[in-house]
């Protein structure tokens, strides 16, 4: 095994990059793959409450980075997704140390298929950290015109930054959208189109009251072929 690694990136804050990050990494378990997500954010976290995590958080990425602890002591297995794996962000501080990113991430390849690196919003040094040692990107954008245009200057950096290249994860899309309304969102990003995820009416009080994904929804399906999507597999686009 040698973890392909991608980063969730977003540029607009709340746009969907941690739910993704989770679920997307629970689909790919149900896969078979072994997955670890990484939530590089300061002060703000969430995906150990996706992942129902919360109450096993001892150390965080930033005790990772600075070389506080060995990786495999901030490493909690998610209870929701048998095969999902976290380390949570720190709920403090400015800055990571995210100089010695690649060097924690070469330490943990061999024991992945996936690595997905939930990075804050912007293009600070966490989502420049994490550029750096991508293999791909997940550009979770809903269909606002802020989040979109936020969306295009993210792909614009990443194109002439790195060699990482954005595919792009609509979120929160209504069921009426049409195929049209999305080929605007397309257009304006100018990134290809790898999964629309549907806006979900249940989702949030799923979270608050730490149940797992109805795996029976619309929500699940698109993350589902989303993941199969990023394992190679053909799967037609259609809105989910
Ligand atoms: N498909 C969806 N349907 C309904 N609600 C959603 C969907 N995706 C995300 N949300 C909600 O939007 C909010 C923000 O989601 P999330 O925390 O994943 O965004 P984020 O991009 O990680 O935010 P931040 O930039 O603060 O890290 C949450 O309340 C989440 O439940
Ligand atoms: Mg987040």
């Amino acid at each position: 095994m040698s973890a392909e690694v991608w980063m969730v990136a977003s540029g607009k804050g709340g746009t969907g990059k941690s739910t993704t990050a989770v679920f997307c990494a629970a689909a790919l378990a149900e896969r078979g793959k072994q997955v670890l997500v990484i939530e590089l954010d300061c002060g703000l976290r969430s995906v150990d409450l996706l992942a129902g995590v919360a109450e096993q958080v001892v150390f965080d990425i930033e005790d990772v980075l600075s070389g506080w602890c060995p990786p495999q002591k901030a490493i909690c297995q998610s209870p929701f997704y048998p095969g999902v794996s976290i380390i949570a962000a720190p709920y403090s501080g400015q800055q990571l140390h995210i100089d010695t990113l690649g060097e924690v991430l070469d330490s943990l390849k061999d024991c992945y298929d996936f690595i997905l690196l939930d990075v804050a919003a912007g293009m600070g040094q966490a989502f420049q950290g994490a550029a750096t040692v991508s293999t791909g990107a997940l550009l979770v954008l809903t269909a606002d015109p802020v989040a979109l245009r936020d969306g295009r200057l993210v792909s614009e950096w990443l194109y002439n930054n790195s060699s990482v290249v954005p595919r792009l994860v609509l979120n929160r899309i209504s069921l009426t959208a049409t195929t049209m309304d999305l080929d605007v969102c397309i257009d304006t990003v100018a990134a290809q189109l790898i999964a629309v995820i549907p806006e979900s009416p249940q989702l949030q009080q799923t979270v608050l009251e730490q149940k797992t994904v109805n795996k029976q929804s619309r929500l699940w399906l698109a993350y589902s072929n989303l993941a199969g999507r990023i394992c190679k597999e053909d799967i037609p686009l259609l809105m989910e």
